[in-house]
């Protein structure tokens, strides 16, 4: 590796295309995850994710991402919290964000652990079973409970909400917790993913990198709003309420929560999945019908107001019910999310390792000309 610029980098930045944020850049290649936003298509090393959801776990399809195989009875249990991570949980208070316990365990994890370079499918393995356990130890801590020793029985995410309840949970609540599980698991090259890969660059281990994307992911910009989904409903009082209540909440120049999305311009294809998982719930929320309602004035009236700009479902709507039909609190929302994330977040360390170059981007440099210091 040298430092020396290379052929596109020989001209001086400023001479060169800038594109805030690195709008429009294409910056890896990838053999994970195909986002198409025009057509509202979500494949995972090619197969379609509303045939995942149908046919799949999230531990298959995290297991497709890792290796490239599809194996549809693969398994990953939940592992046990290590000693050092399970005290520094218990020494956080009480009141920590989960997303932030979560960041912490994962970096104390990694400092357990002798993650060799290159990073494995077996590393990634490891973490992504140690992560739910982990999550769920420290929103039972809060709540002053005792943490829950996995059940090896139990597949990843029924494994997960056994150690959130103590319980082992119904076919459809696991079921339907798995299905957000998959359609949460990748997404191309969004912030968090970049900031793994750009961590995975300097041949830092696969701990370091999904702590660095559990921070990217945090952020309000990234990690999506189901939980503003579940506020919005409320304030509709019926099926009829919901025309005057669209109306009123974009009269206000508010947005309309899980709705439009950067990247699709058609119906989220997650959203679909997730909109079938949430009908055929057993414990559905009572406001579902509520939200099936809203969703379609929501559409209609944004199509007039916007008909410049497709702005359709996206995931966070029907993850909103999903999510609060599993029995998961609203304040769990963004780290479940990364937990699920893991699954991508790793396979993309492991991509990004297979053909690595440091991921060293240039600035314009805005500051003062050279100077000589005040004497
Ligand atoms: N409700 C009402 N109007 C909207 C919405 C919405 N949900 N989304 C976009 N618009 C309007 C904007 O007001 C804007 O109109 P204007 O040009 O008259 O000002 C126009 O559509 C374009 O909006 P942008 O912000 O430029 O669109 P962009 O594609 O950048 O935004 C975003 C995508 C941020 C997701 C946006 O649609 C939004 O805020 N949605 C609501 C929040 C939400 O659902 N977040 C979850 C996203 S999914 C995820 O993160 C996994």
């Amino acid at each position: 590796m040298t430092d020396a610029p290379s052929a596109a980098a020989a001209t001086a930045p400023a001479q060169r295309p800038y594109s805030p944020g690195l709008e429009g850049i294409v910056a890896a290649t990838t053999a994970l995850g195909f986002v198409d936003g025009a057509a509202g298509r979500l494949l995972y090393r090619g197969y379609r994710i509303g045939d995942l959801v149908e046919h799949g776990t999230y531990s298959a399809v995290a297991n497709l991402l890792w290796t490239g195989d599809w194996d549809p009875a693969h398994r990953l249990p939940t592992t046990a919290v290590p000693a050092a991570v399970l005290a520094t949980l218990r020494a956080l208070p009480r009141t920590a964000k989960p997303m932030d316990a979560l960041r912490t365990a994962v970096s104390v994890w990694g400092a357990t652990q002798v993650l060799a370079w290159p990073p494995t499918p077996e590393q990634a393995r490891a973490l992504t079973a140690f992560s739910p356990s982990a999550l769920a130890a420290f929103a039972r801590l809060r709540q002053g409970l005792e943490p829950i020793e996995p059940d090896p029985s139990l597949d990843l995410v029924p494994g997960f909400l056994y150690q959130l309840t103590g319980e082992a949970p119904d076919a459809s609540t696991a079921r339907a917790l798995d299905a957000y599980f998959i359609v949460g698991a990748e997404h191309s090259l969004n912030a968090s993913t970049f900031t793994a890969r750009v961590i995975t660059s300097t041949r830092s281990d696969m701990a370091s990198a999904v702590t660095g994307a559990i921070g990217a992911l945090k952020g309000p910009l990234h990690g999506g709003a189901p939980s503003e989904v579940v506020e919005q409903i409320h304030e509709v009082s019926s099926p009829e309420d919901a025309e005057r209540w669209v109306r009123d909440t974009l009269a206000r120049g508010d947005r309309l929560m899980g709705f439009g999305h950067r990247v699709y311009r058609a119906y989220d294809p997650r959203a679909a999945a997730l909109r079938k998982v949430a009908e055929s719930m057993d414990h559905k929320p009572d406001w579902l019908q509520l939200a099936i309602a809203v969703e379609d004035v929501a559409l209609r009236v944004l199509a007039e107001k916007h008909p410049e700009r497709a702005l359709k479902t996206n995931v966070e709507y029907y993850a909103a019910p999903v999510l609060m039909g599993v029995g998961l609190t609203p304040d769990l929302f963004p780290a479940t999310f990364a937990v699920a994330r893991h699954a991508g977040w790793t396979a993309h360390i492991i991509e990004q390792a297979a053909d690595n170059r440091i991921i060293r981007p240039d600035a314009i440099y805005t500051g003062p000309t050279e100077r000589d210091l005040p004497a």
